[in-house]
């Protein structure tokens, strides 16, 4: 059974798609921890499915490699096969990075290598795109520039705004990240940082 920790730092609802996946017996995979950068709503779901949580308040650190050196003293607790970042709205140091990469993969709501950072909806919005998508990929010391897992295309049609357009873009992004961690897990998908 594969392990895995999730960070985020927001609503958590690719957090809570994951759990509900890995509730049924067939899933090979199980979340084991949550973490979050602050006090996210989305760590309301952890408690919900009884997963244990932390936060490392990033406002509470001095700099990205203390906070960094926190959450992975977090997640050598809990020794996770996999880590996964969804939707935490943080660049990890790459001290941490090279501690579980490949083992550490991201959602982006964005069809890599368009619209990386911390804007990927606005900014596919603001570019006047036909169409952007959602990505799965492993975590390098870039800004979204590690390899691809998995994407989607996902239209932008007339009159959508960031919310509307990332409200659909996001059932996608489950969709891919769920089969992502589920074929990781049976060994379908070999991490390596140039998957
Ligand atoms: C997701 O769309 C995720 O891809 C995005 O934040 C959202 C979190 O939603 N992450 C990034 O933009 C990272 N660059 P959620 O909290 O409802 O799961």
């Amino acid at each position: 059974m594969l392990t895995v920790a999730v960070l985020i730092s927001g609503t958590g609802s690719n957090l809570r798609a994951l759990l509900e996946a890995a509730r049924h017996p067939d899933f090979p995979a199980r979340v084991v921890v949550v973490g979050a950068d602050r006090e996210a709503d989305g760590l309301a779901h952890a408690e919900e499915f009884g997963i244990p949580s932390f936060t490392v308040p990033w406002h509470l650190h001095e700099s990205r490699e203390h906070w960094g050196e926190e959450v992975g003293r977090q997640l050598d607790v809990w020794k996770p096969d996999l880590v996964v970042l969804s939707g935490l709205m943080r660049l990890l140091p790459p001290s941490l990075v090279a501690a579980y990469s490949p083992r550490l993969i991201n959602t982006h709501p964005a069809y890599l290598p368009e619209f990386p950072g911390a804007h990927g909806v606005r900014d596919a919005l603001a570019a006047g795109a036909a169409e952007t998508g959602a990505s799965v990929i492993v975590v390098d010391d870039g800004v979204d520039t590690g390899p691809i897992l998995a994407q989607e295309r996902v239209p932008i049609v007339e009159g959508d705004t960031e919310h509307t357009l990332h409200e659909r873009i996001k059932p996608v992004e489950r969709r891919l990240l769920i089969d992502v961690v589920r074929r990781i897990a049976t060994g379908e998908l070999a991490l390596s940082s140039a998957s």
